[in-house]
C-alpha cells in the first residue's frame, strides 16, 4: 500500500511516499528558515501562509520524482499535532480534502511518534523495546518505547528544550536563527574548557532536565567580556562550552536511563540529533555498556514528511490503526504523547 505523508506542524513543509512493503520511495521538503530568519523565530501566521503556498508544488515534485500519480496513493497520513494550530491546519485540511475526494483512509499522526520511529527509515529491522532520546526545538524527553503506540515517559525538560537552549544561546552569540547548527559549526573552532558553565540538574535523582538557566549563564559570561574581547576566538570558545554543557547533561541522563531500564538499544531523534558532538559522545558512552545506538539519517533529524508517512506505515503493518474514512478529525495543537492512542 502506498502512503502519502504530509508534515506542516511548524516551519517545514514536507511530503513523502512510503510503500508499506518497500519503504521510502521519495520525499520533498521546503524549509521556512529564510522566511523567519529576520524575526529571530517562527512567526505562526507567516508559517501557515507559506505552507499553503508550497504544499501543492511539493506534491507535484514528489509525484514526478517517484514516478507516481495521485491515483497510486492508497492512504493519506498527516501530522495532526502537536504544533502550531494554523500550520497544522494546512496539512490537515489538504489531507482531508484529498482523502475525501478519492475516498481514501485518513491517518492522523503524532509529530513526536514520527520523530521516534524515524530511525526505521534507514534501519527497518530496528526492534522494540528501546530507550529514545527525543531532542528537538520544542521537546526534550527520554522515553521507554515498548512497541508502536506504547510509549512511557521517563524524563523531560522542566523548562527550555535542548534545541531551544542551542537556539537562544546562539542568538546571544549573534548567530542566525535557528542557531543550533550554526553554534555547532562555531564550536568546532573553540575550546570548551575556556569558559566554565553549569550542568543544570545533572545530578538530580531523576531523568528530568532544565536548560533555561544555561542561557542566563552564557549571557552572564558574554556580558563580562569587554568590547575588545568579543573576538571570533572567544565566541567560538563560548559556543564550544555551551555545546559541551548541553551534550554533557543529555548524555549523562540517557546513560542513567539505559542503566535503569537495562536497555540494549537507544534511538536518538529530533533536530538536535543532528549534532555531531552529541552523536559521537553517545556512541562512545553507549558502546561501553554494549548498547547499540540508532540515529535517523541526518536529513530526517529535523522535521520532514518521510517520518510521518513512515509512522503511518508502521502503524498499518502493526495493525495499530483503523483504516477508516472519517473526514472530520480535529488538529491537536497540544497533544501529549501519553494520550496518543485516544486518536486511533
Ligand atoms: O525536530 P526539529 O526540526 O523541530 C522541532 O520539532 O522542534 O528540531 C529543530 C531544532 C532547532 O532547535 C535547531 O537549532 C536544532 O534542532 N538543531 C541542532 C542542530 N541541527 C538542528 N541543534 C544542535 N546541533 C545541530 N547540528
Ligand atoms: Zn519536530
Amino acid at each position: 500500500m502506498l502512503v502519502l505523508g504530509i508534515e506542516s506542524s511548524c516551519d517545514e513543509t514536507g511530503l513523502a511516499l512510503v510503500d508499506t512493503q518497500d519503504g521510502l520511495l521519495g520525499h520533498t521538503l521546503h524549509s521556512q528558515i529564510k522566511l523567519h530568519e529576520e524575526y529571530g523565530g517562527v512567526v505562526p501566521e507567516l508559517a501557515s501562509r507559506d505552507h499553503i503556498k508550497n504544499l501543492l508544488p511539493l506534491l507535484h515534485e514528489l509525484l514526478l520524482k517517484t514516478n507516481k500519480s495521485l491515483k497510486d496513493i492508497d492512504i493519506v497520513a498527516y501530522t495532526a499535532g502537536p504544533g502550531l494550530q494554523g500550520a497544522l491546519l494546512v496539512a490537515s485540511s489538504f489531507a482531508h480534502g484529498f482523502a475525501w475526494s478519492q475516498a481514501l483512509p485518513l491517518i492522523p499522526i503524532h509529530h513526536l511518534e514520527g520523530h521516534l520511529l524515524s530511525p526505521m527509515l534507514s534501519e527497518p529491522k530496528l526492534e522494540f523495546p528501546f530507550v529514545a532520546l527525543l531532542v528537538s526545538g520544542g521537546h526534550t524527553q527520554i522515553m521507554q518505547v515498548n512497541g508502536i503506540g506504547d510509549y512511557k515517559l521517563l524524563g523531560e525538560t522542566l523548562d527550555d528544550a535542548a534545541g531551544e537552549a542551542f537556539d537562544k544561546t546562539a542568538k546571544i552569540l549573534g548567530l542566525p536563527y535557528p542557531g543550533g547548527a550554526h553554534l555547532a559549526r562555531l564550536a568546532k573552532e573553540g575550546d570548551a574548557s575556556a569558559f566554565a558553565l553549569p550542568r543544570p540538574m545533572k545530578h538530580s535523582k531523576d531523568l528530568n532536565f532544565s536548560f533555561s538557566g544555561l542561557k542566563t549563564a552564557v549571557m552572564n559570561q558574554y556580558n563580562k567580556l569587554a568590547a575588545s574581547e568579543i573576538t571570533q576566538k572567544n565566541l567560538a570558545d563560548l559556543a564550544a562550552a555551551t555545546q559541551e554543557a548541553i551534550v554533557d547533561v543529555l548524555v549523562h541522563k540517557v546513560i542513567e536511563a539505559l542503566k535503569m531500564t537495562d536497555s540494549k538499544r537507544l534511538v536518538v531523534a529530533g533536530g538536535v540529533g543532528a549534532n555531531q558532538e552529541l552523536r559521537s559522545r553517545l556512541k562512545s558512552e553507549t558502546s561501553k555498556l554494549g548498547v547499540e545506538v540508532y540515529f535517523p539519517p541526518l536529513e530526517f533529524c529535523t522535521d520532514n514528511g518521510a517520518m510521518i508517512a513512515n509512522a503511518a506505515s508502521e502503524r498499518i503493518k502493526a495493525g495499530k490503526v483503523k483504516l477508516n474514512k472519517n473526514y472530520n478529525q480535529p488538529v491537536r495543537a497540544n497533544w501529549p504523547l501519553e494520550d496518543i492512542n485516544s486518536f486511533y
